[in-house]
């Protein structure tokens, strides 16, 4: 029975093909294009190692014999033959949509030396050097870019072909006659030997070059012992007429128990835009995520105690202080230190339109007095709305924020000291909020989190534009060895 259609094996090709069905449906976090530009470059670098790697390849010796009249056969050998020079001075690089990428190289010339040897048994013998120049090489080789389990970015050649149209043999020695009867046949034999080397060398170049480069686009970047980023292609690339196009998942995920996110990618609508070599489509779900994962490992809950507080400040953190606005607290807790607990009722979700980054986050304010045996006794709570507005950044190599926070919107929500208006600690509350919180995250922010980029790439020339539900990173990209 062939192997493919074992009953024991149904079950899993099932799952698999589901498994792809299912992924094709959802959105990608985060998306990535290099344009018509960003290709070229990508072959001027490719180009470049494949010419080193093509000035190193290895020709066999080879032998023979040819016949000459009265004398017969005469035995001929080439060998120690070394490549002085590769050069591809002109090449190009072409999307094939639907396919891959067919780089095309033209008028590539090669120069080579080496050393001879006849034979005619016993009567004769002789030797020397050679040089050889071989013309109009053409090189053209199809790309396919693909995905393997893991979502790593995967490259192999998918045809190749090399052609020579010109191979010049210059041999020294004295018997200049003898040499010229069998020179066209050494150059047709060489064409030959070298067009397969030349296929070989780029094919060994891509697997063991190209591949281990794209290998290095990170599927999962770790950001702290909270959370990492899942970096993988979620299908293979897509080539279009003037682009490659990357789906990756862009998603925040737990170091410690990852979990679905509560809520699926946005559609991104990728407008065509060619002036930079790279475009990064960021959505609203890598940032969302990203919120959800540090929101439910507990982190975004923050203590404001009166010691945050400047001397300068006249309102403290106290049951005196407060006191003036909330009549029955110095009664029930005279004079005693405050703490306020501060925590988002949810993860608080960026919203990204063409006009503006923002959010809402609805943060539970608790406040405690501080008992004189350090325990808490707690005291009201209040919910403030702060509209906070965004914004996102790159550098050459990481995504960074900042926030900036407009007035906040109070409301009491309980009260164990009796009823008061909360407008009243708008100042206290705006203070620690705008001067003791913000520059927490914005340092956090600051710090920012990395961009799904292969080693030593850097970003310059970087553009940012909101579009619905995500933002738009333009750059040029360095390769900096
Ligand atoms: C891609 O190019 C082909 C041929 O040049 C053309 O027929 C096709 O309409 C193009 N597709 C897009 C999406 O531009
Ligand atoms: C509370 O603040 C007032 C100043 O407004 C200060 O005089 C008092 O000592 C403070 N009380 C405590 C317990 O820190
Ligand atoms: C701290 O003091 C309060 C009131 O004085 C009391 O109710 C509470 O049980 C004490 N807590 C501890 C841990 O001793
Ligand atoms: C990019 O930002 C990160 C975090 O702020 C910083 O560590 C890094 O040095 C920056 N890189 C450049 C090239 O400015």
């Amino acid at each position: 029975m062939p192997e493919g259609s074992s009953p024991s094996r149904l079950p899993l090709l099932t799952w698999l093909c589901c498994l792809a069905l299912c992924s094709e449906g959802a959105n990608p976090g985060f998306v990535g294009r290099i344009t018509e530009k960003g290709l070229d470059y990508a072959r001027q670098e490719g180009v470049a190692v494949l010419q080193q790697e093509l000035a190193k390849l290895k020709l066999p010796d080879f032998s023979g014999s040819f016949h000459v009249k009265v004398l017969g056969n005469v035995d001929y050998n080439f060998y120690g033959l070394n490549i002085g020079t590769f050069q591809l001075p002109s090449s190009s690089i072409a999307p094939l949509p639907g396919v891959g990428l067919k780089v095309s190289i033209t008028n590539a010339v090669a120069a080579l030396t080496g050393q001879w040897r006849v034979k005619k048994r016993r009567w004769f013998s002789d030797h020397g050097s050679f040089d050889l120049k071989v013309e109009g090489i053409s090189i053209s080789v199809g790309l396919k870019l693909g995905t393997d389990g893991t979502g790593r970015l995967t490259a192999a050649t998918s045809d190749c072909g090399a052609h020579i149209s010109d191979v010049n043999i210059h041999i020294s020695g004295r018997l200049g006659w003898l040499y010229n009867l069998f020179h066209r046949s050494i150059e047709s034999g060489l064409r030959k030997t070298m067009e397969a080397k030349i296929c070989e060398t780029v094919t060994s170049a891509v697997s063991s070059k190209l591949m281990p480069f794209l290998q290095t686009l990170p599927v999962t970047a770790k950001i702290d012992n909270i959370a990492g980023i899942d970096y993988s292609l979620t299908s293979p690339p897509v080539t279009t007429n003037n682009s490659v196009d990357l789906a990756l998942q862009g998603e925040f995920f737990s170091m410690t128990h990852r979990s679905p996110a509560p809520f699926p990618p946005p559609a991104l609508s990728f407008p065509v835009d060619h002036d930079r070599m790279l475009y990064f489509g960021v959505s609203t779900y890598f940032f969302n995520t990203a919120s959800n994962v540090y929101f439910n490992a507990g982190v975004m809950t923050f203590d404001i105690t009166d010691s945050m507080i400047p001397k300068e400040f006249k309102l403290r953190l106290n049951t005196t202080t407060l006191g003036a606005f909330i009549p029955q607290l110095e009664k029930m807790f005279p004079n005693m230190l405050m703490v306020l607990k501060v925590s988002p009722s949810s993860a608080p979700l960026l919203r990204i339109a063409p006009e503006s980054l923002s959010l809402t986050p609805v943060v539970n304010v608790q406040a405690f007095a501080i008992l004189p045996n350090s325990s808490l006794a707690p005291l009201f709570v209040i919910e403030a709305r702060a509209p906070v507005s965004a914004k996102v950044g790159v550098n050459s190599t990481r995504i960074v924020g900042s926030l900036k926070l407009g007035r906040l919107q109070l409301s009491l929500k309980h009260s164990d000291v009796g009823p008061f208006s909360v407008q009243l600690l708008q100042a206290i509350l705006g203070y620690s909020a705008s001067s003791i919180l913000l520059p927490q995250i914005n340092a956090w922010l600051a710090e920012g989190f990395p961009l799904p980029l292969l080693d030593h790439v850097e970003l310059y020339s970087l553009i940012l534009q909101p579009y619905q539900d995500f933002l738009l990173f333009g750059a040029d990209a360095q390769y900096k060895p």
